[in-house]
C-alpha cells in the first residue's frame, strides 16, 4: 500500500524506547508532502512523496494507493484507558447531576458503578459482546486503532471473567486491538459495604489468581478513592497482582486528593490515571519513577470538576498521555479527538503535546510502544488520515470528527469517514 502526498505526515518518531517528557513531548516530526510505503501490514518506509516514488517506482503501479492530498496523516490513535465492555447507559444520573447531586452521592446510594454492575451482571456474554462491538466501531470511526479495556462491572469472579472474555473475543474478531486490564477493585459491592475487607480478600485470593491463570489481562487497576478503596487496600491489591504478573495501574486522585499518585510511584505502576487532585509531591514522585500520567479531561468536563494540572505535570517531567475514560457514568464519549481539544483548551497543553499524548505516550501507558504509536519502519501500519490541512486545525476545529481514513495493520477500514 502506498499512502501518497499528505500535506503533513506526523511520524512521532524517536520516542519508542521511553515515553516523551518535557520538551520532547513537542517533538512530533512533520514531513510535508509526505508518503508512506506499507507491506504485509507493516510500515516499510516514510519520506517525501518524491523520495517514496523514486525508491518504489517499480512496485508503484501495482500497489493500492490511498491519496492523502490536502490531508494529514498520524499514527492510529491509542486510547489507554476505557471501560469499553459494559451494559447500558446512565443518562438518568446525568439528569440528577445537572440538578446538583454529586457523582459520589449517586454511587453511595447504589447508583453509579453499582447500576452498571447490575446491568452488566444481567447481560449475557453475547449481549455484552454486541454492545461493546458497536462502541469499538465508533472508536475506529474516530481514528482509534488500539484501546485498553477494563473489567470492573462484574465484581464477582464469574462476571469479571465474563467481561474479560468478551474483551478477549473482541480482540480476536475485531480489527481494533484491545489490551485488557482486570479491575475487580472498581467498587465494593453494595451488600459488602459493611465489611469491605471480605471483598478485598476475594479480589486478592480468588479473582487475581484466576484472571492471571487464564491469561485474561495484562494490567491490574484499582479505584483508589475515599469511600471506595483506601491507599492501603489499593497497595495490597496492586502488589498481589504483581505477584501474578499483572502490571499495576491506578485510578488516582480523581475526586479527592488521596495520595494515589504517590502510591503509583511506590508500587511501580506503569501509569496513574485521572490525577485531577494529584499533589505536588505525587507529581514529583511520578516524574522520578517514570509513571505515565494518563489524563482524562472528558471526565472533568462531564463531572463539571476542576481539570488535572496537565501543564504542571509536563513541566515537572511527567510523561503525559490522554484518554477518553469511555464509561457510562463519568465520561460517555468515544471521541479521543475531542479529548485532544480539551487537553489544549482546559489543561494548557499544546497541539504538539496532545498528539504525543494520544499516540506514542498512550502506547507507552499500555506497554505497546515497540509496535504502535508512531510511524516508523517496522511498526504496525496503524494509520489515521484526518481531512484537515494541518495538525493545528485538529485541535482548533473542536468537537468534530475529522477522520477520513483509518488503516489498521495495512488494511483500509474507514474511507471517506465511513466503515468499509
Ligand atoms: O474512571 N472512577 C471510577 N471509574 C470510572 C467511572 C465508572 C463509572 O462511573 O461507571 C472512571 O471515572
Ligand atoms: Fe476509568
Amino acid at each position: 500500500m502506498y499512502i501518497s502526498n499528505a500535506n503533513q505526515v506526523i511520524t512521532m518518531a524517536g520516542h519508542s524506547d521511553k515515553p516523551a517528557t518535557k520538551e520532547r513531548m513537542s517533538e512530533i516530526t512533520v514531513i510535508e508532502n509526505g508518503s508512506i510505503w506499507i507491506e504485509d501490514g507493516k510500515i516499510v518506509d516514510i519520506g517525501t512523496d518524491a523520495e517514496i516514488r523514486e525508491k518504489y517506482k517499480v512496485q508503484l503501479n501495482a500497489a493500492t494507493q490511498v491519496d492523502a492530498t490536502g490531508k494529514i496523516v498520524t499514527p492510529g490513535l491509542v486510547d489507554p484507558h476505557t471501560h469499553l465492555v459494559h451494559a447500558g447507559t446512565r443518562e438518568n444520573e446525568y439528569a440528577m447531576r445537572l440538578q446538583g447531586k454529586t457523582y459520589m452521592e449517586i454511587m453511595e446510594a447504589g447508583g453509579g458503578i453499582h447500576a452498571t454492575t447490575r446491568a452488566t451482571q444481567e447481560a449475557s456474554h453475547e449481549a455484552l459482546y454486541e454492545e461493546s462491538k458497536k462502541r469499538l466501531d465508533k472508536f475506529l470511526l474516530h481514528g482509534v486503532t488500539t484501546v485498553e479495556a477494563k473489567s470492573g462491572y462484574g465484581l464477582t469472579l464469574e462476571h469479571e471473567l465474563k467481561q474479560l472474555e468478551v474483551a478477549e473475543q473482541l480482540q480476536k474478531n475485531h480489527a481494533v486491538d484491545i489490551v485488557s486490564t482486570f479491575m475487580g477493585a472498581h467498587a465494593v459491592p453494595m451488600d459488602e459495604k459493611e465489611n469491605p475487607e471480605n471483598f478485598v480478600t476475594r479480589v486478592i485470593e480468588e479473582m487475581i489468581p484466576e484472571v492471571a491463570k487464564r491469561n485474561l489481562a495484562t494490567f491490574n487497576d484499582v479505584f483508589c478513592e475515599r469511600g471506595v478503596f483506601t491507599p492501603e487496600q489499593s497497595k495490597r491489591i496492586l502488589e498481589a497482582g504483581k505477584e501474578h504478573g499483572l502490571i499495576p495501574k491506578i485510578h488516582a486522585d480523581e475526586i479527592e486528593p488521596y495520595a494515589g499518585a504517590e502510591l503509583a510511584a511506590e508500587v511501580g505502576a506503569i501509569s496513574a490515571d485521572h490525577l485531577l487532585k494529584a499533589s505536588d509531591a505525587g507529581i514529583k514522585a511520578m516524574a522520578e519513577k517514570g509513571v505515565v500520567g494518563v489524563l482524562l479531561p472528558g471526565t472533568a468536563f462531564f463531572l463539571m470538576a476542576e481539570f488535572a494540572r496537565g501543564r504542571k505535570m509536563i513541566d515537572a517531567g511527567v510523561a503525559v498521555a490522554l484518554s477518553t475514560d469511555q464509561n457510562p457514568g463519568s465520561s460517555p464519549t468515544i471521541s479521543l479527538p475531542f479529548i485532544m481539544n480539551l487537553g489544549c483548551l482546559k489543561m494548557e497543553m499544546t497541539p504538539e503535546e496532545v498528539l504525543t499524548a494520544t499516540t506514542i505516550n498512550a502506547a507507552h501507558a499500555i506497554g505497546c510502544a515497540d509496535k504502535i504509536g508512531s510511524l516508523e519502519a517496522g511498526k504496525k501500519a496503524d494509520i489515521t488520515i484526518f481531512d484537515v490541512p494541518n495538525y493545528l486545525t485538529l485541535s482548533y476545529q473542536y468537537g468534530m470528527n475529522h477522520v477520513d481514513t483509518v488503516i489498521k495493520s495495512g488494511k483500509q477500514l474507514v474511507a471517506g469517514g465511513q466503515l468499509q
